[in-house]
């Protein structure tokens, strides 16, 4: 053969060859949301180089430039917090004091409420007390006797009230009481939850785990067993428990290597999965509908302004069509994650209140009944952990306290009642309550005044801070001065419990309007034209290169 015409059908092979693969590599980049939360490695990298400093006391009050009469306004405020907090929760924070030094996770949780540059001075002024004694109603107790309502939602496992969980458990133990803690065998009750969650799900089989964490861990393996792929596809900024693979940015020092993070609600995501061929499954959490793309709101990065997106269920439901469709013609497994969202929305979950079908779906928090519990429920063919042909091909997952009998049984109950015709009722014209009083909430806010405003997908809450601001997290603290418990993240999530009246609801609201009305008082709100969401970050960015170089 004439060489050149050789060199040529090799060059037009190879090219056949790079050019799918190099096109394939675009169209992952173009799925990718612009944001570092859609960049796992360069977040990493990025977080890697951020220096820690704290600001003495003159700073700490005065950021954001304010003039010396705002910034004495300012101290006096936080003295009187400071010494409200100390006359009110001696016991509460003196135990939180105490124990910190040997409890990690408290560590952790009181250094990160509030960006690191304000958390220590703010943490020798004031001590967010983290033991509670009590909870009835929508109420929490301190060691001190104070109660509060609480919005914390105990990480939104509380959908129908404390009491509801504690007549779980309690009825549970009854139940569970004469097996006791054995393990391996199963309490009868397993056989009705088995039941009833196949009946919610529609799905065809059930597993128990120990956490929503284990199972989404679980969910994965079965898709990978089963596609023989490799990826996995979750969605920017989305949560799905603290296991490597679904954490491939920043807070875990391995760096999963078959982890896609794809934008939420875009046709390039979609162009992603119809043409790669390593995607075993995408895993959706719908709490990301109320922010698509952005991470959990927390208050330890707020020092901007922070807009609401706002939730719209049209579009969002549009999008899980797409995505059932494109996983459905791609033989990729839709997995559902529900362990937040699950019982909160309907009865049936996301699946019932979108209307899209999942071929996985996890639950976890609420199901328990109040008791740790991971669940994965899944079509017959991807639940099967073994293969009748290669029988020494498993996927295995088992556990110790999978199926624990008190666990089990406290599910029972939840599930019994879940059933009830007065659970029921609860979630009778959800959406129009929520949203009315989300539309009060934000009208009360704007007359008074207040910089604030609120986007909800129903009874899960994120507050928005309508202007620039340097100091905006600060408000937790007011809130809880006010009588408002909320948890760690602070005012990115405040979670009701379907239980608050609408006069624990109007409480609330008094008390979160006095708190925004104190705060605003104390000079924290402070503006100026020069105080923009640009100039805070350029300001923020000299800091950070300052101790860096
Ligand atoms: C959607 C989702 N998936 C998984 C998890 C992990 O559950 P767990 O904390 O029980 O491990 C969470 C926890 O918040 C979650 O919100």
């Amino acid at each position: 053969m004439n060489p050149t015409i050789a060199l040529s059908a090799l060059a037009l092979a190879a090219l056949a060859v790079v050019l799918p693969a190099a096109r394939r590599r675009l169209q992952l980049s173009a799925a990718k949301h612009p944001s570092l939360t859609g960049h796992s490695r360069m977040a990493k990298r990025v977080a890697a180089q951020v220096p820690g400093y704290s600001y003495d006391e003159t700073r700490f009050f005065n950021s954001d430039g304010a003039p010396a009469d705002v910034v004495a306004q300012r101290r006096v405020g936080l003295q009187q917090l400071a010494e409200l907090f100390r006359a009110r929760f001696p016991r509460s924070t003196g135990l939180t004091a105490e124990t910190a030094d040997g409890l990690s996770d408290l560590q952790f949780t009181a250094s990160y409420r509030v960006p690191f540059q304000y958390s220590r001075y703010l943490r020798e002024q004031i001590r967010m007390p983290a033991f509670v004694a009590g909870s009835s109603g929508v109420q929490m107790t301190d060691l001190d006797g104070n109660d509060f309502l609480d919005l914390t939602g105990s990480y939104g496992v509380n959908v129908f009230g404390v009491d509801f969980y504690k007549q779980c458990i309690a009825e549970g133990s009854a139940r569970a009481a004469a097996l006791g803690p054995v393990l391996g065998a199963y309490l009868p009750c397993v056989a009705d939850n088995v039941k009833r969650l196949r009946a919610i799900s529609g799905l065809d089989e059930v597993s128990f785990h120990m956490s929503g964490t284990e199972a989404v861990m679980q969910a994965v393996r079965l898709s990978r067993y089963h596609t023989r792929r490799s990826h996995l596809v979750r969605f920017c900024g989305a949560y799905h428990g603290w296991w490597d693979d679904v954490q491939p940015g920043p807070g875990n020092p391995a760096r999963p290597e078959a982890t896609y993070t794809l934008k939420e609600m875009d046709e390039a995501t979609l162009r992603v999965l119809r043409s790669r061929q390593d995607i075993a499954c995408v895993l959706v959490n719908p709490l990301q509908s109320l922010h698509p793309n952005q991470g959990a709101p927390g208050d330890s990065s707020l020092m901007t302004s922070r807009q609401g997106a706002g939730f719209d269920r049209a579009a969002y439901t549009a999008w899980l069509q797409q995505l059932r469709q494109v996983c459905t013609e791609r033989g990729i497994v839709l997995i559902f994650d529900e362990v937040f969202m699950g019982f909160r929305l309907a009865p049936g979950g996301a699946q019932e209140f979108f209307g899209v079908k999942a071929d996985l779906v996890t639950y976890g928090k609420t199901l328990g009944g109040g008791l740790p519990v991971g669940v994965v429920c899944g079509r017959k063919d991807l639940m099967k952990r073994f293969r009748e042909d290669r029988p020494a091909d498993l996927c295995f997952a088992r556990g110790t306290f999978n199926a624990h009998p008190y666990v089990m049984a406290a599910m029972q109950v939840f599930l019994e009642r879940l059933d009830s015709a007065e659970v029921r009722a609860i979630y009778d014209g959800q959406d129009a309550r929520w949203d009315a009083r989300a539309a009060q909430f934000n009208q009360r806010l704007a007359a008074a005044g207040l910089p604030l405003q609120v986007a909800h997908l129903q009874s899960v809450w994120t507050v928005c801070y309508t202007q620039p601001g340097r100091y905006h997290w600060l408000l937790q603290y007011y809130l809880r001065a006010q009588g408002l418990a909320l948890s760690w993240i602070g005012t990115g999530r405040l979670i009701f419990s379907l239980n608050y009246s609408d006069a624990d609801f109007e409480t609330a609201l008094q008390r979160f309007v006095a708190a925004g009305c104190a705060m605003k008082a104390d000079g924290w709100w402070w503006q100026d034209a020069t105080l923009t969401d640009k100039s805070i970050k350029r300001g923020i960015l000299r800091e950070l290169l300052a101790h860096r170089f």
